[in-house]
């Protein structure tokens, strides 16, 4: 008899983003004159840059030749990507990254999700509430998240509210925890954390000997000064920090499929005898055995993105989203809404006028047809606010505000 992983039967069956398809696509059916606009979903709708799709041209055009052709790859990316990615990504901003800590991947949702194969099962999990939800449910996936309570949190896990009441700074956990996911800017709030706010969790990982698995797939949306970039830039960051990028969200590659993860050699993990194992080597040995590497054109694609044209036009792509996220955040504060983010991510964190979330969804989609992502699918803390996303077109933007 075949067994299944019975963590599996543990998660709720309905994907939020499911249920919202669900939700608006019987309304359409039933009123198919609507012009109905997407806020909801992170999915991007500008073209690809200019840049990056003729570099993907000549990397195919490499590979029509007996020449130019290349099978299997380096399985955590090509050198050329990755001394683009350390001197541009890293250097800039004062930190030393060598290329054998950088693994190019295809996407940060699959690092974010598998990194938990070279964690022990008795960890300890802590996250912000709300929450990006592949690392919770990855780690209910691999046994670590206990039983889901009737508050809609899992009992193994610790939630660190982000909301209004600690303007989005999370407190640091009461209980001792040994991997901390932190996502900043944050999905889906929108909001950051300056310089000696990360710190003090630095900090905290040195002293516990924790982890930090650090989320910073939207660093590009970054406009303000005192804001890191990079986890990185922390003192004592590289002993206790991985750290997510993607070009998703900056260069349209949420389709093309292309990130990476810094596992930097001085980052480890410890047995139960307290003896320290560097996480580089068993997350290249994860990837060597699980991954066969990010498709060459691809890689090409994302190395463009670091030519002097790649990095205008990348700009472009990034200060039109911000612009819409502008007219969001202006558009519904001069309403009455409470709106925060926006200012350093595509996110707009929106506190509803007092009703739940799902209502405020329904309401929005029933009167106003527009789609958000109601807050309360991203955890407890959520409740009581709705996610706008900046992705849109400026014209549907501007329009959905003006509907509002
Ligand atoms: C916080 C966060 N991390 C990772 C991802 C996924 O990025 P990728 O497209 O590289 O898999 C997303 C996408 O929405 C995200 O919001």
């Amino acid at each position: 008899m075949v067994h299944i992983n019975e963590n599996f039967a543990k998660l709720p069956a309905g994907y939020l983003f499911t249920e919202i398809g669900r939700r608006v696509s019987e309304y359409q059916r039933l009123n198919p004159d609507a012009q109905i606009i997407r806020m909801g979903i992170g999915d991007v709708t500008l073209p690809l840059p200019k840049a990056c799709i003729e570099a993907m041209h000549n990397a195919v055009n490499e590979m029509a030749t007996s020449e130019g052709f290349r099978g299997y790859g380096p399985e955590q990316g090509y050198e050329f990507l990755q001394q683009k990615i350390s001197h541009y990504d890293y250097k800039k901003y004062g930190v030393d990254i060598a290329t054998d800590e950088i693994f190019v991947s295809d996407g940060a949702k699959s690092d974010t999700g598998n990194i938990g194969d070279i964690l022990g099962i008795n960890n300890k999990i802590a996250v912000t509430d709300p929450v990006y939800p592949v690392y919770v449910d990855t780690n209910v996936m691999a046994g670590r998240a206990g039983h889901l309570q009737a508050d809609g949190c899992w009992s193994n896990i610790v939630y660190m509210p982000v909301n209004a009441e600690n303007n989005f700074v999370p407190d640091l956990p009461k209980e001792d925890v040994s991997v901390i996911y932190l996502c900043f800017p944050n999905n889906p709030t929108g909001t950051t954390l300056t310089r000696s706010q990360l710190k003090v969790w630095v900090d905290y990982a040195l002293e516990h000997k924790a982890l930090i698995l650090f989320d910073a797939a939207y660093e590009a949306f970054i406009t303000e000064a005192d804001v890191p970039h990079s986890i990185y830039e922390i003192d004592g960051a590289k002993k206790v920090a991985i750290e997510f990028r993607s070009y998703s969200k900056t260069a349209g590659f949420t389709g093309t499929r292309c990130s990476y993860t810094v596992v930097p050699k001085e980052c480890v993990a410890y047995d139960d005898s307290g003896k320290a194992y560097a996480l580089n080597n068993f997350w290249r040995r994860r990837q060597c055995t699980k991954f066969n590497g990010t498709p060459y054109i691809v890689q090409r694609g994302a190395e463009a993105i670091y030519t002097e044209e790649g990095q205008q036009q990348v700009k472009q792509i990034v200060n039109y989203y911000l612009h819409n996220a502008q007219i969001i955040r202006n558009s519904l504060s001069a309403k009455g809404f409470a709106v925060y983010g926006g200012i350093n991510s595509p996110y707009v964190w929106v506190k509803t006028d007092g009703t739940d979330s799902w209502k405020f969804f329904d309401y929005l989609l029933h009167e106003k047809h527009i789609v958000t992502t109601p807050g309360v699918g991203f955890g407890p803390s959520g409740e009581g606010y709705v996610r706008l996303t900046a992705f849109n077109t400026l014209e549907k933007t501007q329009e959905a505000m003006a509907r509002i």
